[in-house]
């Protein structure tokens, strides 16, 4: 007899809608349908996400139940996205969760999505995938934030450090804009790095206190070196693109690196993780590993499927909350600032 829950997770904070179904914290399915139509305008139409989040969400669910082989009488609760993002996406997966919750007479998870960013490290696809042990420190870097969270335990976090301005991703995403490439730019800057020399610009860190992070004058300093260079030469992106990218990025990584080093040497935390989007990016990722083989860290790093938004991590999130009995209000709303 089995006694684990199957939770439902359902994310929809920004422009992809994804469910996944989960026994505890086993993925038995994780299905993501992107949405391609905001390509062509650089950035995120929240107008447009929301309708295509409308569209998308039945379809997305009955495949994330399909491949996990059960039926909706199966789910003891259903966990969805409340919070942080944009405000009509999150009304569509929100209401959606709660509405079917009601309708099997389950309880419904609200979640938060940059906690559960960092509780995708706890989203196994076998028994014996490895997970952090408390505390630990996790560098939570996507599209609209950049956190370094001190983690006691599923339940228990605190922000230590973010940043003031923009995030990692929206530097990536931004930068990217004005060199042309389409949206989002994070993986494709990542991309012609690997062709480009890291040391070709050498663009200006910020220089902040404590654990916070600022990405806007380097933005402006990227942008404003962009702009001489093809004020002398009009091909200047063009013949440079690699060597722009691999310099960019290596600053990026820089600025991140500097903090999390400095966090877990001050707090004498010996496990750190990476989490959200930016967390696929294949310098971070190396340079974290190096960093904790040098500094004898436990490293952890999501596997791609669990670092850009998805639902896995929305249903590991409520498995655990829903073993502290912490369960939602029908009323609670979805909200796209979300304080913790
Ligand atoms: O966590 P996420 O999927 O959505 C948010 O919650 O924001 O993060 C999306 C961000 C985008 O800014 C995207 O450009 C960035 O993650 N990203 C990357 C890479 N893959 C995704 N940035 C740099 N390198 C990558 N390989
Ligand atoms: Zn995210």
């Amino acid at each position: 007899m089995n006694n684990g829950k199957y939770i439902l997770g359902i994310e929809s904070s920004c422009d992809d809608t994804a469910a996944a179904v989960c026994l505890d914290n086993m993925v038995l399915s994780n299905v993501i349908a992107n949405q391609k139509v905001h390509e062509q305008y650089g950035g995120v139409v929240p107008e447009l996400a929301s309708r295509a989040h409308q569209a998308n969400i039945v379809p997305v669910v009955t495949e994330a139940l399909r491949q996990a082989g059960i039926e909706k009488k199966e789910l003891s609760a259903i966990a969805y996205t409340r919070g942080p993002g944009l405000l009509g996406s999150l009304l569509v997966g929100s209401c959606f969760a709660k509405s079917l919750a009601q309708a099997l007479n389950i309880p419904a998870i609200e979640i938060n999505h940059m906690q559960a960013h960092i509780l995708a490290h706890f989203a196994i696809r076998k028994q014996s995938d490895a997970t952090p042990t408390f505390p630990f420190l996790c560098l939570t870097v996507s599209g609209g934030h950049t956190q370094i969270v001190k983690v006691e335990s599923p339940l228990q976090m605190k922000i230590i450090g973010q940043t003031l301005d923009d995030a990692a991703g929206e530097a990536f995403d931004k930068i990217s804009k004005v060199i042309g490439l389409p949206y989002p730019g994070g993986p494709l800057i990542d991309k012609n790095s690997k062709l480009g020399n890291p040391h070709a610009f050498k663009f200006n860190k910020s220089n902040i206190a404590n654990y916070d992070f600022s990405f806007s004058g380097f933005k402006t300093n990227v942008m404003n070196c962009i702009h001489n260079e093809t004020q002398k030469n009009e091909n200047f992106i063009e013949q440079n693109l690699n060597d722009i990218c691999a310099s960019v990025q290596h600053t990026i990584i820089n600025m991140l690196m500097d903090k999390i080093i400095k966090a877990a040497i001050d707090l004498q935390i010996k496990t750190v993780v990476i989490a959200g989007g930016v967390s696929a990016n294949s310098l971070l990722r190396s340079r974290l590993q190096e960093t904790g083989n040098e500094m004898g860290w436990n490293v952890f790093i999501p596997p791609f499927e669990f670092c850009t938004d998805n639902a896995a991590m929305i249903a590991v999130a409520g498995y655990f909350k829903y073993n502290d009995n912490q369960f939602s209000s029908l009323a609670d709303s979805a909200t796209a600032r979300y304080e913790w």
